[in-house]
């Protein structure tokens, strides 16, 4: 895995990270409160031997005690000094367990002991911590004296008695956060990577175009308003979603110039990828360049045009095609102009076989002869067979993929369904793509390096405009982009490169 593979892959799965993160900080938070507050008491001791005179004695003397101290310290972390106290301050406590609170240490190079003593009581803790002072003090008198009762070879004084500790020494908040801080990020990388590596879901444009074997004509990033207007405003709208439609609907124009489809089923594999919302955005963009356009409903088991833009949803498709109304009688003039749509009516009970029939075929050249462009909603693959049946009778299909959402293997399986039927694949579209910055709709998610590049067409942008009496479009009065040498893909997509100035190439 490159460096840039693993830093995309902590950005998809920052949540994963955070969550990991506050965990852990929470955790080592309950774990320092439910920590027993322990104070520490030190004292220090002085070690000597008795010296000679002379300096050499002197020299010797120190040496002596400097070896001893080693031995002390072992000493006064031992059982029978932790009992001695015990059995002086009256404590009703194990030697053991004492034992397992001292701790002493011994200055390199020096004659001092330091004598640290933890407990649940500072009074007890500084207690303790002077009464064994002193007790060792004593047991060193008694293990250094002679038999025959002469002086002492070495002798301890508590050089410094212990005072109250005022704040416990642990738990230490520090460090504890800063532990659950690292161990976060440890765990939620790792969880990170492990998700990754597991995640089949589409994310990029080599995926995508791998998987439905078209190239990527669209992306379209993800708006929060659509919930609410799934119709974008195009006349007013410069936003990177308006944007994105507009770079579509431009790209649908490259689209097998010779034989340029405009009968076109929007579908997908699965429901809730954006197939009804992006549907009345391609037909809102390519009526916003002077188009006619009706907007099919070709979705009769889940309706969502009439809801979504405000029409009457009784009668409409299956309406025509059962022979209860003429096809004129149900088209719904909208308040976009340019735009007409043809809602799905009621649904009957059995859409597939009536998406089949003859009767279907005959609504479809009808609109075709009367409109520019038959943009077709329909059901998701996957479920029914019913937009493969819808898609067969067009010029060709655009396949939408949820970015992140989209397995790997559904679309493939769903371009397989399109495939079986015949249909013609036009191109793969990216829908809510996450939004990265008001020009999201370019972005390195993509994989927009020089060979997905090279692999990609372009014809000059003013080239490709349509009837010569339509008014240009923003993007046609626009400076000819950037563009990359002509390919022409499978005989169909022919897809214009524009250079974004992140300089990463645009999904267009
Ligand atoms: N570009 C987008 N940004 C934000 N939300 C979107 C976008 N496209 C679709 N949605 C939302 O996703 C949900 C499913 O969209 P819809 O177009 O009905 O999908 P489908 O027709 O595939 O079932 C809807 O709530 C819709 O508002
Ligand atoms: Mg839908």
């Amino acid at each position: 895995m490159k460096i840039q593979d693993f830093v995309k892959m902590l950005r998809s799965q920052w949540i994963t990270v955070c969550v990991a993160v506050t965990v852990a900080v929470l955790g080592a938070v309950a774990l320092t409160l439910l920590t027993t507050p322990l104070y520490q008491a030190s004292t220090r001791l002085y070690v000597s031997a008795a010296g000679g005179a002379s300096v050499a004695e002197m020299y010797q003397g120190n040496r002596l005690s400097q070896e001893r101290v080693i031995s002390y310290t072992e000493l006064i972390m031992g059982e029978t000094l932790a009992q001695r106290t015990i059995d002086k301050l009256g404590l009703d406590m194990e030697a053991e367990t004492l034992r397992q609170h001292v701790k002493a240490s011994a200055k390199p190079d020096t004659v001092l002991v330091d004598v640290d003593v933890l407990d649940e009581s500072p009074v007890r803790a500084r207690d303790i911590a002077n009464a064994l002072s002193d007790e060792f003090v004593s047991m060193v008198r008694e293990l250094e004296t002679p038999e025959d009762g002469s002086r002492p070879d070495a002798r301890v004084v508590v050089e410094q008695r212990a005072s109250l500790p005022t704040t416990p020494a642990s738990p230490n908040w520090t460090l504890n956060l800063l532990a659950g801080l690292a161990i976060g990020l440890l765990a939620g990388t790792g969880l990170a990577i492990l998700r990754g590596s597991l995640d089949n879901t589409v994310k990029d444009r080599e995926s995508l175009e791998e998987m439905t074997g078209v190239g990527l004509v669209g992306s379209i990033p993800l708006d929060k308003e659509r919930r609410t207007e799934p119709a974008i405003s195009f006349g007013s709208d410069n936003s990177a979603i308006a944007e994105a439609f507009r770079k579509l609907r431009t790209n649908l124009q490259f689209l097998a110039v010779d034989h340029p489809p405009r009968v076109i089923v929007v579908t997908s594999s699965m429901p809730s990828e954006g197939k009804s919302t992006t549907a009345i955005n391609i037909a809102l963009a390519l009526a916003e360049a002077d188009h006619s356009v009706v907007l099919v409903d070709g979705d009769m088991r889940r309706p969502k045009l009439n809801e979504y833009l405000g029409l009457v949803g009784t009668v409409g498709l299956s309406t025509v095609l059962s022979g209860r109304a003429s096809l004129s009688e149900v088209l719904q003039a909208t308040k976009y102009p340019g735009l007409t749509v043809l809602t799905s009516g009621g649904t009957p009970p059995n859409p597939s076989e009536l998406l089949g029939s003859l009767a279907a075929k005959k609504v479809l050249s009808e609109l075709r002869a009367k409109f520019d462009f038959v943009i077709v909603d329909s059901s998701p693959l996957l479920a029914v067979t019913d937009a493969a049946i819808l898609a067969a009778g067009s010029d060709g299909v655009l396949i939408m993929a949820r970015f992140g959402q989209t397995k790997r293997d559904q679309l493939q399986h769903a371009v397989g369904n399109l495939e079986d039927v015949g249909a013609r694949v036009l191109g793969a579209v990216f829908t809510m793509t996450p939004d990265r910055g008001s020009s999201s709709y370019s972005y390195s998610y993509y994989g927009d390096d020089a060979s997905s590049r090279s692999r990609r067409a372009a014809t000059p942008v003013e080239s490709q405009d349509d009837a010569p009496t339509r008014a240009p479009t923003p993007e046609l009065n626009a400076a000819p982009p950037k563009v990359d040498p002509p390919r022409q893909s499978n005989g169909v997509a022919v897809v214009p490169q524009t250079t974004s100035r992140h300089g990463h190439a645009s999904a267009d």
